[in-house]
């Protein structure tokens, strides 16, 4: 990827992101047994009101999960989504955690592809992001950027392998963001946006 600096913080990657699970013995089977990502920190959280589990996720980052005894039932197509990416139960709310992508080497996407597979994984067709018509090719071209496949964990948690396939520059930042209207700022997308307090609507 393109080096460019963050002027306000030094922000280095993913300290961890938290999610909640309904059954940590079955978390710990998925993550730590069939994907292999070290359980490197357990805690039971004071007066029996949970636990807080810490996975090692690669390049010092961790994926963490929380089991509350009171946790509401999962909620696919609101708190999570409904479907894979190309299913309209995608969609999910507002401050929602849609998935989350783990960097994997371009080199061994299609092997890791297969042994998603052979370990029972069901997993969606592969994904070569683009920017034709579709943004999706069949093939691996020089235009494709990441490469990604998407499956579920246990609880309902989308989860991605993905890899970057060349670096990104000025002309990879083309649109402007909408506004909750969807509708197009009209300034430049290459420059930083202005985030100023918005007038209540
Ligand atoms: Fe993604």
């Amino acid at each position: 990827m393109a080096k460019r600096q963050n002027s306000e913080f030094e922000i280095r990657g993913i300290n961890h992101l938290a999610l909640v699970c309904k059954d940590m013995e079955r978390t710990v089977r998925f993550y730590r047994d069939i994907l292999g990502m070290p359980l490197i920190k357990t805690i039971d959280l004071p007066n029996n009101s949970g636990q807080h589990f810490f996975f090692d996720i690669g390049n010092g980052d961790s994926l963490a999960f929380f089991w509350f005894p009171n946790a509401p039932e999962a909620c696919p197509g609101l708190a999570s989504p409904g479907g894979l990416p190309g299913n309209p139960a995608f969609v999910t709310a507002h401050g929602s955690m849609s998935h989350v992508a783990f960097n994997v080497p371009a080199k061994k996407f299609d092997e890791y592809y297969e042994k998603l597979k052979s370990k029972g994984i069901e997993v969606s067709p592969i994904l070569n992001h683009d920017n034709s018509e579709t943004q999706v090719s069949r093939t691996v071209h020089p235009g494709v950027f990441v490469r990604s496949v998407y499956f579920f964990d246990p609880d309902g948690v989308c989860l991605e392998f993905a890899c970057w396939m060349r670096e990104f520059d000025e002309s990879d930042v083309a649109h402007a963001p909408v506004n909750a209207a969807g509708v197009k700022a009209v300034a430049p997308a290459s420059r930083q946006v202005s985030l100023a307090p918005q007038a209540p609507s």
